[in-house]
Order: C-alpha cells, then structure tokens, then sequence
C-alpha cells in the first residue's frame, strides 16, 4: 500500500526489512550463532527533512506527533513513538522531520518489526554511519524505549540483509556471512494469534541464566555439551544445554543450506523448537500446536518458532507449493522471500 503524502513535499524514502530467524534463537546475547534472513516485509518512511518539529503520521496506528524535537520518555504514547523518541534522541537530532510512515510486517510477532521501525526511522531522520553503527544505534534505542537488553540479532538482520540470502551470524566475533537460499526451499511465517511482548521479565531473566552459566563453566558456544554437568542449579543447566546445542544446530543448518538439503535443515528446525520449548521454556502450547500442524503437512519439512518466543509466528521451511496459501492456516500468514538492507533513497522534488 502507499501512503497518502503529499508528493511535492516527499523527499526521501526510507525502508527496512524486518527478519525471519531461521534457526539459532536465544543465542546472540550469549556470543552464539544464528541463522536469519532479512525478508519482504518491513517498514517504510515516506517525508521530508527540516524545521524544528519531528512528526510522523500514521494511518494503521495512532499518529505520533511530537510537537518539537523529543527527548526520550518511557511515557511517550502511542507505545511506538518511544521508539521514535530514543533514536532522535540518540542521534541528537537538531533538524526536524515530516512524514507517513506504514508497516507490513505484524506487530510484537517475532519478526523484529520494533528493530525495523527503529532503523527505518534513523535513515529517515538522515544518520549517517556504517551498518554496523546503525545496528548498535537501534539496539540502544530498544533499550532506551522499552528497556529489553537484546541482542543484536534483529538489529543485524535487518541493517546487513542480502537479498536471496540468510545471514549465518557470529555474536562473538561480529562476522557475517551469507548463505544462498536453496531455490527449491519455500519459507512461510504463520501467526499462531498469540500477542507477545517482550517486555516482561522473562526475556531478562532467560539472558541472566546464561550470564550465570557461563560465569560457572566459560562462554556458552565454546563449551563442550558435557560441560553443562558441572552447573549444579537444572534450571541454569537447562538454559546453557540449549545455547550449546543451539550453536551446533545453527553451523549444521547453514551447512544443510549450502548442501541444499532441505529435509536435513527441517530436522534442525524441529529439533531447534523442542530445544527452545522443554530446555529454554520460551513456548507456548498455541505455538507447540501450530508447529505440530505445520510439520504434518506434506512437503513441509520442519518448522519452530521464531524470536524471541512467548507467542507470536513460526516460521516453516518447505517444497515449493507445500502450503499454497499461508493466510490458510490460521488466517495470518505469509510466503516471505530474503531480502536486502535497509535503506534510504532522496527522491527529486
Ligand atoms: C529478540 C531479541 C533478539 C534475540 C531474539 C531471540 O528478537 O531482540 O536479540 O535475542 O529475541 O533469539
């Protein structure tokens, strides 16, 4: 859909993906590995620079107006103008901005829609960094806005995208490497119709499980499986046997997508949701249903959640065909392709 602006006043626009994880979840805080491809949804800024005010209209959400240059505030409302406020506020914005702003992607649903709009609106707003600076400015906005210490997964994903490409991300040594997707590989994300929000605690408290961990046996992706005999508390055990075994999953799925083997990587995407559900306990029986139903289509090869969990989508890797209508499952769905990066473009006026 394009939004309604006036065209003699647009002058630039700005669009970011928001990402699919295909495997490797709960793993970026800890220094791990993961598997994410920036997709076809997202999120798009359509305005003009200037003056000292900072106004983004918008037509499916409650319009955020800020009536001058903001300074973040937890109490900002709508809850998506803090958004907007911690970045402005982290780019020491002097100069102001007018402009529509719409979204594709589902809201709070595991597709990193906040990570989008974050970094949608700093190439809007004019920020001028590396990707790299653009994926910590969004991470510290997030922080800022709803106070969740995530990761960068999201924030990666969406600033270092390739279109027909995963992402086989390094958190430890900040490397990104590109894996084709197989053509004969379809990815279908459904809405299990659980809203989530991330956040609660539970985010927090699965991030200090693994802090804990590792301060017992070292950083969790460099441990060995039997490593985790040694933390004496089960519930910290079970946190860190999912990070090790996570990071395995994520280098022999990248290893099943270059080796275009389709059936191996949807074992790993089963293997990767009972892992996340029994050992890191970031499912919900809605979204356990929702996988069992997908898998036991024919031609779906696996599926798991994706994200951070508590709700929100699955994602499925399948035969081309497998699931001819996504929206048919649950009645939000969508066949998503790997795409770029985000983006800004200055149009003539
Ligand atoms: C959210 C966070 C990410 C990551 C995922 C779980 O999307 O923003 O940093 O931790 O959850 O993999």
């Amino acid at each position: 859909m394009t939004p309604a602006v006036n065209p003699a006043m647009t002058s630039l626009v700005a669009h970011a993906p928001g990402r699919v994880n295909l495997i490797g979840d709960h793993t970026d805080y800890a220094g791990g590995l993961a598997l994410p491809m920036a997709i076809d949804l997202g999120t798009t800024i359509i305005g003009h620079r200037g003056g000292d005010q900072l106004r983004l209209h918008s037509e499916q959400f409650r319009t955020a107006m800020m009536e001058a240059l903001p300074i973040m505030d937890t109490q900002i409302e709508p809850i998506w103008a803090r958004y907007v406020a911690a970045v402005a506020t982290d780019m020491r914005l002097s100069l102001g901005f007018d402009g529509t702003i719409t979204s594709t992607l589902p809201l709070g649903a595991g597709l990193s829609s906040s990570a989008s709009l974050e970094i949608a609106v700093a190439l809007a707003l004019g920020f001028d960094g590396t990707p790299m600076e653009l994926a910590l400015l969004a991470q510290r906005s997030e922080f800022a806005a709803v106070g969740v210490p995530c990761g960068l997964l999201d924030q990666f994903a969406c600033a270092f995208g390739r279109d027909g490409h995963a992402l086989l991300i390094d958190f430890t040594a900040s490397s990104i490497e590109p894996v084709l997707m197989p053509e004969n590989l379809e990815i279908i994300v459904v809405h299990s119709g659980v809203e989530r929000t991330l956040a609660g605690s539970a985010y927090s408290e699965r991030r200090a499980a693994c802090e804990t961990a590792a301060s017992i046996i070292g950083e969790l992706p460099t441990c060995a499986i039997g490593d985790v005999d040694a933390i004496s508390d089960p519930v910290v055990r079970r946190r860190a046997r999912h990070v090790i075994t996570e990071c395995e999953r994520v280098r022999e799925g990248a290893h099943a997508l270059r080796s275009d083997d389709g059936a191996g990587f949807g074992s790993l995407m089963i293997e990767s949701h009972a892992s996340l559900r029994n050992d890191f306990e970031v499912s919900t029986p809605e979204v356990d249903d929702l996988v069992a139903r997908l898998i036991s289509i024919p031609g779906v090869h696996g599926a798991r959640m994706t994200g951070a969990g508590f709700g929100g989508c699955v994602v499925a890797a399948c035969k081309p065909g497998a699931i001819p209508e996504p929206t048919s499952i649950t009645g939000r769905g969508w066949k998503v392709q790997a795409a770029g990066p985000a983006r800004v473009e200055m149009l003539e006026v």
